[in-house]
C-alpha cells in the first residue's frame, strides 16, 4: 500500500520534469534561431550593399561579422558563388572551398536552420542577393553555440530535481502516515475476527472508523448471528432426537423390568399385554428412525440427487392414499372425501409425494373428532396443480402456526403423545414439496379445522 502511494506520487513529477525540460529546450532553440536569422538577414543585406563578395576587405562589414560572431559565441563563414570561403571569423578556412550540403541547398534557395542536439550548436544559412537581383551570389553560414540554452536547461533541471526531492520526502512521509491511517481500521477488523475465531466469547465486531469497515463489521456480525442460529438449531435438533429416541426405550425398559421383577409368577394375560406394549414401543422407535433417515436423505437430495419423476393423475393418486388410510379413518370415525374440481396430471416422485400427502391426510384424521371429515380438493391450471387438504378437526392455535413445519414440533405435547407421532411428518412434507419446486401453507381456526394448501408446478423443473 505504502509503495503504491509513493509510486503514484513520485512518478508523475519525474515524467513532468522531463517533458518540461524538453519543451523548454525546443522553445529556447526556436527563439534563438529566429533572433540569429533576423540578425543574419540584416548583415546579408549589408554584405550585398557593400558588394562584400567582390571586396571582402570592407572594415565596416568585417566589424559587423566579428560582432555577430562574438555576440552569439559562434562562427560566421561567407561563401561566394564559386563555393570559395571569402571570410571565416575563426580565420581557419579562409580561401578554402566549402562543399557543405546546407550551403549548396541555400544556393538552391532552400535556407536551412539546423539544431544539432548532440553537440549543441545551431547552424543557419542566409543567402546573399546583390541589390535588385534574384540570383544568389553568396551564402552566409552561421554556427552558434547552444550552450547558454543548455546551461539554463541544466539549472532549471537542477531546480526541478530539488523540488522533486523535497516533494518525494513529503510524499513518502504522507504515504507512510496515510497508509497507516487507511490500513489500521482493516487490521482492527482482522484482529477482532481473529478473537472471534479463537473463541473469546464475542459475538459481534464494531469498527466504525470508515463507512467500509462499518459495513464489514455489520456483515460479519450478521454472519456470526446466522452461524449461532444454525448452531442453536443443530443443538436443539440433537437434543430432540435423543429425547425422542430415548422415550420408547425407557418405556420398553420399564415394561421389561416389571416382567422380570415378577419372576415366574406372571400371569399369561399380563405377560401378553406387556409384550404387545413392548412391540408397540419398538414400532414407534423404528418409525422415528425411519422418519429421521427420510429427512436426512432429503436434505442431501436437495443438493445432489434428482427426483424420480413420473406423470401421475393426481386424483387417482390421492384416491389410492385415501383407500390405504380408510381403516384408520373408520377407526377414528372420520369421513374421507375427495373432490376433483379439474382432473390434473402432474410430474411427481411417487414415493416421496405419497409420504407428503399421507402425512397431511393422516394428520387430518388424527387431529379430528368423531363424526368429522377430511377433504382433499384437487384443482389446476395449465401450469400449476393445487391440492387442498382440509379437516373439521381441533385446529392449530395462531401462535403455533409458524412452527408446525419445524422438526419435532407438536402443538400440544401431552395430547399429541396420546395420539402418537413425533412431529417429523410436516417437516418431511415441506421438504418434499420444496423438492418439487412447490409451496405449502397452512390456515387454521382453532376448534373449527385446518386447511393445508400445496401448490406444485405440473412439469418438474430440475
Ligand atoms: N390437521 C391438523 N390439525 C390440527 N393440528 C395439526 C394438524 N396437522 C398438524 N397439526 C399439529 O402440528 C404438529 C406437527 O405435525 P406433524 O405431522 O409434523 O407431526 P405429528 O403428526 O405429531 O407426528 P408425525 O407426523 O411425525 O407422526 C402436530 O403434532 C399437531 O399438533
Ligand atoms: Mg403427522
Amino acid at each position: 500500500m505504502f509503495l503504491i502511494i509513493c509510486l503514484v506520487g513520485i512518478l508523475p513529477s519525474i515524467i513532468l520534469r522531463h517533458a518540461f525540460l524538453k519543451n523548454y529546450e525546443s522553445r529556447a532553440v526556436a527563439v534563438r534561431i529566429f533572433d540569429v536569422q533576423s540578425q543574419c538577414q540584416i548583415i546579408a543585406n549589408h554584405l550585398s550593399t557593400y558588394q562584400y563578395l567582390d571586396d571582402p576587405d570592407s572594415d565596416v562589414v568585417n566589424a559587423e561579422l566579428e560582432q555577430l560572431s562574438n555576440l552569439y559565441d559562434g562562427r560566421v563563414i561567407v561563401v561566394n558563388s564559386d563555393l570559395k570561403i571569402i571570410k571565416d571569423t575563426y580565420s581557419i578556412s579562409q580561401g578554402k572551398t566549402m562543399i557543405s550540403e546546407e550551403v549548396i541547398r541555400c544556393f538552391r534557395k532552400e535556407t536551412t536552420a539546423n539544431y544539432d542536439d548532440v553537440n549543441h550548436f545551431i547552424e543557419i544559412t542566409t543567402p546573399i542577393y546583390p541589390p535588385g537581383t534574384e540570383d544568389i551570389q553568396g551564402v552566409m553560414l552561421t554556427s552558434i553555440s547552444a550552450n547558454p540554452i543548455m546551461d539554463t536547461r541544466e539549472s532549471l533541471g537542477n531546480r526541478a530535481l530539488l523540488i522533486i526531492a523535497i516533494t518525494t520526502i513529503l510524499i513518502v512521509i504522507m504515504a507512510y502516515f496515510g497508509s497507516l491511517l487507511i490500513v489500521r481500521p482493516f487490521r482492527k477488523v482482522v484482529r477482532e475476527m481473529d478473537d472471534i475465531k479463537e473463541g473469546f466469547g464475542k459475538d459481534s465486531i464494531d469498527v466504525p472508523d470508515f463507512i467500509e469497515t462499518e459495513a464489514l463489521s455489520l456483515s460479519v456480525t450478521q454472519m456470526i448471528s446466522r452461524m449461532e442460529a444454525v448452531d442453536a438449531s443443530r443443538q436443539e435438533f440433537v437434543a430432540n432426537v435423543s429425547h425422542e429416541l430415548k422415550t420408547p426405550i425407557t418405556s420398553i425398559k420399564v415394561l421389561a423390568d416389571s416382567l422380570v421383577s415378577q419372576g415366574d409368577d406372571v400371569p399369561a394375560e399380563l405377560y401378553r399385554e406387556f409384550m404387545e406394549d413392548i412391540v408397540q414401543e419398538i414400532d414407534r422407535e423404528t418409525g422415528i428412525i425411519n422418519d429421521l433417515l427420510t429427512l436426512v436423505k432429503m436434505d442431501q437430495g436437495e443438493k445432489a440427487e434428482e427426483l424420480q419423476v413420473q406423470q401421475v393423475d393426481i386424483g387417482d393418486f390421492i384416491e389410492k392414499i385415501m383407500e390405504r388410510l380408510t381403516p384408520i379413518a373408520q377407526k377414528a370415525q372420520v369421513e374421507l372425501v375427495l373432490e376433483i374440481i379439474r382432473p390434473v396430471t402432474v410430474e411427481v416422485d411417487e414415493t416421496k409425494f405419497s409420504l407428503a400427502m399421507t402425512n397431511l391426510i393422516e394428520n387430518g384424521i388424527k387431529y379430528n373428532h368423531e363424526g368429522g371429515w377430511v377433504k382433499a380438493k384437487i384443482d389446476g391450471d395449465y401450469q400449476f396443480c393445487t391440492i387442498e387438504i382440509s379437516d373439521t378437526g381441533m385446529g392449530i392455535p395462531e401462535e403455533s402456526l409458524p412452527h408446525i413445519f419445524e422438526r419435532f414440533y407438536r402443538v400440544d405435547k401431552s395430547h399429541s403423545r396420546e395420539i402418537g407421532g413425533t412431529g417429523l411428518g410436516l417437516a418431511i412434507t415441506r421438504s418434499v414439496v420444496l423438492m418439487h419446486r412447490g409451496a405449502i401453507k397452512a390456515d387454521s381456526v382453532e376448534g373449527e379445522g385446518t386447511t393445508f394448501t400445496v401448490k406444485i408446478p405440473r412439469t418438474y423443473l430440475a
